[in-house]
């Protein structure tokens, strides 16, 4: 290594902030600078990042001896097809778990592995072979991703009071299981349900969910006043799903908090009415065949007008002429409209 690269990656060391440890950076660190004593063999702990254990793409079939003190466990892209009840027995501390792109099945996780992790904040477990979910879990987590496996169960989610996050697209599940597992969440934001298989809407999901996706299912209506509830709702999508006009009720996505509604995809043939609050919406590849004013502006005044700043219509059966002039006058702060 010549002297420019070793400044550079100095540089980047340097510039590194906080205990996240990113995986770009890490590919990007020298080797001669990396080395712990008491590192699992085949891993590599950075002396920079003491508490960070990387054992990703080694062909792991089990879960590595792991030193006291680390807290961010990186075990990706491996052969892992079980965890013993006691893999984590020394490092109950532990604060990330990520596991992704290995061949866990539910009944080989043994015993209570994850709830004995007091402090654990971050579980992924994406891309393996899990039929359901994976728990109990401890009450300190606030991530959980178990995207791209086949689950089609949910187990309880009781008390985990923190959960902030939960990733869960790319599977099997049908709304039932989902309405019992997730209703008493009260941190809940972000929940990512996409590409499932669900015919209706979840009942009873947290209401103090920011962001919902929805979207690559076959839901074909809506229950009246369904996001009601949802005081602080900003993004939802609902995109390729079998949404037709007859599904929606009125006042669906009048929704005063909501800033982007992706509806794309869906068979509508007129514009669902929305806040004067929304900023993005997007209604490509429906059935379109009018643009009412009035799913913007209920009345126009000096003060009442739609936010909105991007609006997709393209693939519908609308054309430019067809839209009416006084639309302006309504979307007055709109700066990108897309018509066919
Ligand atoms: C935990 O530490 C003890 C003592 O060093 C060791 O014998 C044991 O194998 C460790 N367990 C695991 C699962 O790494
Ligand atoms: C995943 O699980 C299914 C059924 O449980 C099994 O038939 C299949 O072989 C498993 N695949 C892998 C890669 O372990
Ligand atoms: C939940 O988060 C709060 C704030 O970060 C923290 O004080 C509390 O201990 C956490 N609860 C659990 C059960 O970890
Ligand atoms: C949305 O609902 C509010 C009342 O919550 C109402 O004042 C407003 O006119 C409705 N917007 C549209 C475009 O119908």
């Amino acid at each position: 290594m010549n002297l420019g690269a070793l400044t550079f990656f100095l540089a980047l060391i340097s510039g590194a902030s906080g205990h996240y440890y990113d995986y770009d950076y890490y590919l990007a660190y020298p080797a001669f600078l990396r080395s712990s004593p008491n590192c699992a063999p085949e891993c590599d702990c950075p002396e920079s990042y003491p508490t960070a254990m990387y054992c990703d793409e080694l062909k792991l079939k089990s879960v590595p001896m792991i030193p006291p003190g680390i807290k961010y466990l990186y075990l990706r892209n491996n052969q892992i097809d079980h965890i013993d009840e006691k893999a984590f027995e020394n490092v109950t501390d532990l604060q990330w778990l990520i596991l992704d792109h290995n061949l866990l099945e539910n009944s080989k996780i043994k015993g209570k592995v994850f709830s004995k992790l007091k402090q654990l904040k971050r579980l992924h477990i994406n891309y393996n072979n899990l039929t359901e979910s994976v728990g109990p879990l401890p009450k300190s987590l606030q991530d959980l991703q178990l995207t791209n496996n086949k689950i089609t169960k949910l187990g309880s989610f009781d008390g985990l009071v923190n959960l902030t996050f939960v990733h869960l697209q790319h599977n099997q599940l049908k709304e039932e299981t989902i309405s019992a597992a997730l209703k008493g969440l009260k941190s809940l934001e972000y929940l990512d349900l996409s590409f499932n298989q669900l015919s209706k809407l979840p009942s009873d999901l947290p209401m103090s969910l920011l962001t919902l996706y929805l979207d690559n299912n076959q839901i074909k209506n809506i229950p009246d006043a369904y996001f009601k509830r949802f005081g602080v709702l900003q993004y939802l999508r609902l995109s390729h799903n079998e949404l037709a006009d007859s599904g929606i009720p009125g006042d669906t996505f009048n929704i005063s908090s909501l800033l982007e509604l992706d509806l794309s995809y869906n068979k509508l043939k007129s514009i669902p009415t929305v806040s004067e609050n929304l900023e993005n919406y997007y209604l490509e590849v429906n059935q379109l065949e009018k643009f009412d004013v009035k799913s913007f502006c209920k009345i126009l005044g000096p003060l009442s007008y739609s936010k909105i700043k991007h609006l997709r219509l393209d693939g519908n059966r609308l054309t430019q002429s067809s839209l009416p002039h006084d639309m302006y006058e309504c979307l007055r702060v709109l700066s990108e409209i897309t018509v066919n």
